[in-house]
């Protein structure tokens, strides 16, 4: 790690979404800390590139719906060395009309989607206060803004972020901690694959699904800006199916 560049801590940065903010943000200057379940491969290539861009990069695999593995995983190195920023990026879908949703696809999505933000959040929020600075950038999504059919379980975890993001931003704003969130529409990544993209797209304005540096540029944005009064905001980026 460089004595001089910021560190940015990405949760779920090694694929998608993530890995675009994680590059963005090595193009603006910071080093970064990229957590990932259990992908080694695309962690590994993420790393590459990112070092490509003479950044350094540190991978941490753990599953962020486990409490304690999140504790070691986190705990020592963010307690000696608090990030400059992070992003809660991290996120899964298990799609399902509500009446035939099993009890397992509801806790698997609310367990990583909303206890994982209180499992990473909890590690690092004190050694942040210490430093008092920061920026945290949540990833949301517009089903949790206006609802999904066939997404109750993941509508609610993603809604319950925004409610999340909202007190911890009246909580830390004193502190020079900035907390805002980022809520992406339909993006094209491994996550929206399956999607039937014939229907969605005349319901976008734009008439186009968003590419994930269209995120990430919003991202990079809330980490870097230095005339910053944007704070507990919620900014979708979804080509207008959200308006
Ligand atoms: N794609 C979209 O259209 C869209 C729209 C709105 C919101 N979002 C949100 O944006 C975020 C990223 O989406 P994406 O499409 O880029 O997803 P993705 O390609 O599936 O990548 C997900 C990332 O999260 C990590 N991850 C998943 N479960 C984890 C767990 N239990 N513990 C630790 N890490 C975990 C993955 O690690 P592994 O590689 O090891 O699995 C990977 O790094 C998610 O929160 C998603 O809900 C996406």
């Amino acid at each position: 790690m460089s004595e001089t560049k910021k560190i940015a801590l990405i949760i779920g940065g090694s694929r998608g979404i993530g890995k675009a903010i994680a590059l963005r943000l090595a193009k603006s200057g910071f080093d970064l800390w990229i957590t990932y379940k259990s992908n080694h491969i695309a962690a590994e290539e993420t790393k590459k590139e990112i070092e490509s861009l003479k950044s350094f990069c540190q991978l941490f695999a753990f599953d962020i719906s486990d409490h304690q593995a999140t504790n070691e995983a986190l705990g020592k190195i963010t307690d000696e060395t608090p990030p400059d920023v992070v992003v809660f990026n991290a996120g899964i879908a298990r799609d399902n009309l509500m009446v035939w949703m099993t009890k397992e696809e509801w806790d698997s999505v609310i367990s990583t989607n909303l206890d994982g933000f209180y499992n990473v959040m909890h590690v690092l929020l004190f050694p942040m206060l210490r430093q008092k600075k920061g920026r945290i950038v949540i990833i949301s999504s517009t089903s949790g803004q206006i609802g999904q059919a066939g997404q109750v379980n993941y509508s609610a975890a993603k809604a319950g972020l925004i409610g999340a993001a909202k007190a911890l931003a009246r909580e830390v704003g004193r502190k020079n901690i900035f907390v805002n969130v980022v809520s992406p529409g339909v993006i094209e990544t491994e996550m929206t694959s399956d999607l039937p993209k014939d229907k969605i797209l005349p319901l976008i304005p734009l008439q186009r699904f968003g590419q994930v540096d269209d995120v990430a540029s919003v991202v990079n944005f809330l980490c870097t800006e230095e005339d910053m009064y944007i704070h507990g905001q919620v900014i979708g980026v979804n080509g207008g199916l959200a308006i």
